[in-house]
Protein backbone atom coordinates (compact mmCIF):
# COMPACT_ATOMS: atom_id res chain seq x y z
CA UNK A 1 0.00 0.00 0.00
CA UNK A 2 1.45 3.16 -0.82
CA UNK A 3 -0.79 6.62 -0.30
CA UNK A 4 0.62 9.87 -1.95
CA UNK A 5 -0.44 13.20 -0.75
CA UNK A 6 0.38 16.54 -1.89
CA UNK A 7 -1.12 20.28 -1.17
CA UNK A 8 0.11 23.47 -0.21
CA UNK A 9 1.88 24.70 3.07
CA UNK A 10 -0.43 24.45 6.26
CA UNK A 11 -3.39 22.47 5.02
CA UNK A 12 -2.73 19.40 7.27
CA UNK A 13 -0.85 17.52 4.86
CA UNK A 14 1.42 16.17 7.70
CA UNK A 15 -0.83 15.95 10.63
CA UNK A 16 -2.88 13.23 8.15
CA UNK A 17 0.27 11.15 6.68
CA UNK A 18 1.02 10.60 10.02
CA UNK A 19 -2.73 9.27 11.49
CA UNK A 20 -3.22 7.60 8.20
CA UNK A 21 0.35 5.85 8.91
CA UNK A 22 -0.75 4.92 11.84
CA UNK A 23 -3.87 3.37 11.15
CA UNK A 24 -2.81 1.60 8.46
CA UNK A 25 0.62 0.60 10.17
CA UNK A 26 2.96 2.49 7.40
CA UNK A 27 5.95 4.07 7.45
CA UNK A 28 5.87 7.87 7.11
CA UNK A 29 7.97 10.24 4.87
CA UNK A 30 7.46 14.01 4.88
CA UNK A 31 9.19 14.86 1.55
CA UNK A 32 9.57 18.44 2.40
CA UNK A 33 11.72 17.84 5.40
CA UNK A 34 14.10 16.69 2.70
CA UNK A 35 14.11 20.11 1.19
CA UNK A 36 14.02 21.85 4.26
CA UNK A 37 17.68 19.96 5.62
CA UNK A 38 18.87 20.53 1.47
CA UNK A 39 18.16 24.16 2.53
CA UNK A 40 19.77 23.86 6.40
CA UNK A 41 22.80 22.66 5.17
CA UNK A 42 23.69 25.05 2.91
CA UNK A 43 22.37 27.94 5.31
CA UNK A 44 25.00 26.12 7.85
CA UNK A 45 27.57 26.44 6.02
CA UNK A 46 26.74 30.32 5.07
CA UNK A 47 25.80 29.26 1.59
CA UNK A 48 22.91 31.19 -0.64
CA UNK A 49 20.33 28.68 -1.01
CA UNK A 50 19.51 30.81 -4.61
CA UNK A 51 22.56 29.51 -5.59
CA UNK A 52 21.69 26.59 -7.56
CA UNK A 53 25.40 24.86 -7.82
CA UNK A 54 25.53 25.38 -3.89
CA UNK A 55 22.09 23.69 -3.58
CA UNK A 56 22.72 20.89 -5.34
CA UNK A 57 25.92 20.15 -3.87
CA UNK A 58 23.90 19.99 -0.45
CA UNK A 59 21.21 17.60 -1.77
CA UNK A 60 23.90 15.02 -2.94
CA UNK A 61 25.67 15.32 0.49
CA UNK A 62 22.83 15.24 2.38
CA UNK A 63 23.32 14.63 6.04
CA UNK A 64 20.32 12.85 6.87
CA UNK A 65 21.18 13.44 10.46
CA UNK A 66 19.39 16.91 9.97
CA UNK A 67 15.76 15.56 9.27
CA UNK A 68 15.62 15.43 12.79
CA UNK A 69 17.06 18.94 13.85
CA UNK A 70 14.59 21.39 16.05
CA UNK A 71 15.81 24.27 13.29
CA UNK A 72 14.19 22.20 10.27
CA UNK A 73 10.85 23.81 11.16
CA UNK A 74 11.49 27.11 11.41
CA UNK A 75 9.95 29.32 9.01
CA UNK A 76 14.02 30.81 7.60
CA UNK A 77 13.88 27.15 6.62
CA UNK A 78 11.00 26.57 5.25
CA UNK A 79 11.28 29.42 2.42
CA UNK A 80 14.74 28.73 1.87
CA UNK A 81 13.51 25.35 0.95
CA UNK A 82 10.74 26.52 -1.38
CA UNK A 83 14.05 28.14 -2.96
CA UNK A 84 16.26 25.01 -3.26
CA UNK A 85 13.13 22.96 -3.95
CA UNK A 86 12.98 24.93 -7.34
CA UNK A 87 16.64 23.60 -8.75
CA UNK A 88 15.98 20.75 -10.70
CA UNK A 89 19.41 18.59 -10.17
CA UNK A 90 18.09 19.30 -6.00
CA UNK A 91 14.80 17.49 -6.75
CA UNK A 92 16.72 14.62 -9.12
CA UNK A 93 18.78 13.86 -6.15
CA UNK A 94 16.07 13.47 -3.94
CA UNK A 95 14.13 11.53 -5.89
CA UNK A 96 15.63 8.06 -5.72
CA UNK A 97 15.57 8.29 -2.15
CA UNK A 98 11.93 8.76 -2.02
CA UNK A 99 11.20 6.38 -4.56
CA UNK A 100 13.30 3.60 -1.97
CA UNK A 101 11.90 4.48 0.80
CA UNK A 102 8.24 3.69 -1.00
CA UNK A 103 9.22 0.82 -2.45
CA UNK A 104 10.41 -0.57 1.20
CA UNK A 105 7.72 -2.92 2.89
CA UNK A 106 5.31 -2.72 4.22
CA UNK A 107 4.55 0.43 2.06
CA UNK A 108 4.43 3.96 3.17
CA UNK A 109 2.51 6.94 3.14
CA UNK A 110 4.46 9.52 1.85
CA UNK A 111 3.61 13.74 1.53
CA UNK A 112 4.92 16.93 -0.39
CA UNK A 113 4.32 18.63 -3.29
CA UNK A 114 5.06 16.49 -6.55
CA UNK A 115 4.20 12.88 -4.89
CA UNK A 116 1.20 11.75 -6.93
CA UNK A 117 2.09 13.95 -9.84
CA UNK A 118 6.16 13.04 -10.07
CA UNK A 119 7.56 10.85 -7.25
CA UNK A 120 5.30 8.01 -7.60
CA UNK A 121 2.81 8.67 -10.43
CA UNK A 122 1.23 5.23 -10.74
CA UNK A 123 0.55 5.18 -6.28
CA UNK A 124 -3.07 3.62 -5.96
CA UNK A 125 -3.91 5.98 -3.69
CA UNK A 126 -3.51 10.19 -3.95
CA UNK A 127 -4.94 12.44 -1.99
CA UNK A 128 -5.03 16.47 -2.44
CA UNK A 129 -4.82 18.59 0.97
CA UNK A 130 -6.09 21.82 0.37
CA UNK A 131 -7.25 24.83 3.15
CA UNK A 132 -7.44 29.16 2.41
CA UNK A 133 -4.77 30.94 2.59
CA UNK A 134 -6.25 32.81 5.91
CA UNK A 135 -7.18 29.31 7.80
CA UNK A 136 -3.23 28.22 6.62
CA UNK A 137 -1.79 30.93 7.77
CA UNK A 138 -3.67 30.90 11.09
CA UNK A 139 -2.39 27.46 11.56
CA UNK A 140 1.29 28.21 10.88
CA UNK A 141 0.99 31.59 13.24
CA UNK A 142 -0.78 29.31 16.00
CA UNK A 143 2.51 26.32 15.41
CA UNK A 144 5.25 29.07 15.41
CA UNK A 145 3.92 31.05 18.14
CA UNK A 146 3.43 27.80 20.39
CA UNK A 147 7.13 26.94 19.83
CA UNK A 148 8.16 30.48 20.99
CA UNK A 149 9.18 31.62 17.67
CA UNK A 150 8.22 35.58 17.06
CA UNK A 151 5.36 35.58 14.53
CA UNK A 152 2.86 38.02 12.94
CA UNK A 153 0.18 36.75 11.38
CA UNK A 154 -0.08 39.06 8.45
CA UNK A 155 3.68 38.42 7.50
CA UNK A 156 2.85 34.37 7.89
CA UNK A 157 0.05 34.75 5.57
CA UNK A 158 2.61 37.06 3.01
CA UNK A 159 4.95 34.09 3.12
CA UNK A 160 2.48 31.46 2.96
CA UNK A 161 1.14 32.82 -0.29
CA UNK A 162 4.87 33.77 -1.60
CA UNK A 163 5.34 29.69 -0.87
CA UNK A 164 2.14 28.84 -2.79
CA UNK A 165 3.73 31.18 -5.67
CA UNK A 166 6.73 29.60 -5.98
CA UNK A 167 5.88 26.19 -5.18
CA UNK A 168 3.14 25.94 -7.61
CA UNK A 169 4.80 28.79 -10.26
CA UNK A 170 8.23 26.79 -10.99
CA UNK A 171 9.00 24.95 -14.16
CA UNK A 172 10.17 22.04 -12.36
CA UNK A 173 7.61 19.62 -10.60
CA UNK A 174 5.25 22.15 -9.42
CA UNK A 175 2.87 21.91 -7.12
CA UNK A 176 -0.53 20.71 -8.44
CA UNK A 177 -3.04 18.22 -7.96
CA UNK A 178 -3.14 14.75 -9.78
CA UNK A 179 -5.55 14.50 -11.81
CA UNK A 180 -6.43 10.66 -10.25
CA UNK A 181 -6.18 12.46 -6.88
CA UNK A 182 -8.98 12.62 -4.19
CA UNK A 183 -9.42 16.44 -3.00
CA UNK A 184 -10.01 17.16 0.87
CA UNK A 185 -10.77 20.67 1.84
CA UNK A 186 -9.35 20.85 5.57
CA UNK A 187 -10.56 24.98 6.10
CA UNK A 188 -13.86 23.80 8.40
CA UNK A 189 -12.73 19.98 9.26
CA UNK A 190 -10.72 18.45 12.58
CA UNK A 191 -8.02 16.40 11.90
CA UNK A 192 -10.42 13.29 13.13
CA UNK A 193 -12.39 14.45 10.29
CA UNK A 194 -10.22 14.43 7.83
CA UNK A 195 -8.64 11.21 8.47
CA UNK A 196 -12.26 9.84 8.42
CA UNK A 197 -12.58 11.38 4.59
CA UNK A 198 -9.23 9.71 3.56
CA UNK A 199 -10.39 6.42 5.18
CA UNK A 200 -13.41 6.83 2.88
CA UNK A 201 -11.52 7.74 0.13
CA UNK A 202 -8.98 4.80 0.37
CA UNK A 203 -11.65 1.81 0.97
CA UNK A 204 -13.33 3.29 -2.16
CA UNK A 205 -9.97 3.08 -4.17
CA UNK A 206 -8.85 -0.90 -2.22
O1 LIG B 1 5.90 20.90 3.30
P1 LIG B 1 7.05 21.79 3.76
O2 LIG B 1 6.62 23.15 4.20
O3 LIG B 1 7.91 21.12 4.78
O4 LIG B 1 7.95 21.97 2.43
C1 LIG B 1 9.03 22.86 2.36
C2 LIG B 1 9.29 23.25 0.92
O5 LIG B 1 9.83 22.13 0.21
C3 LIG B 1 8.05 23.67 0.14
O6 LIG B 1 7.84 25.05 0.14
C4 LIG B 1 8.33 23.19 -1.27
C5 LIG B 1 9.32 22.09 -1.11
N1 LIG B 1 8.78 20.76 -1.42
C6 LIG B 1 8.76 20.36 -2.74
O7 LIG B 1 9.12 21.14 -3.61
N2 LIG B 1 8.37 19.11 -3.07
C7 LIG B 1 7.95 18.25 -2.13
N3 LIG B 1 7.56 17.01 -2.49
C8 LIG B 1 7.92 18.66 -0.77
C9 LIG B 1 8.33 19.92 -0.45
Amino acid sequence: MIVAIDGPAGAGKGTLAKALADRLGLRHLDTGGLYRATALQVLRAGGDPADPATAERAARSLDIALLDSPDLRTAEVGNAASVVAAVPAVRQALLDFQRAFAATPPGAVLDGRDVGTVVLPDAPVKLYIVASAAERARRRHEELLARGEASIYERVRVEIEARDARDAGRAVAPMRKAEDAVEIDTTDLTPDQVLDRALAAIDARS
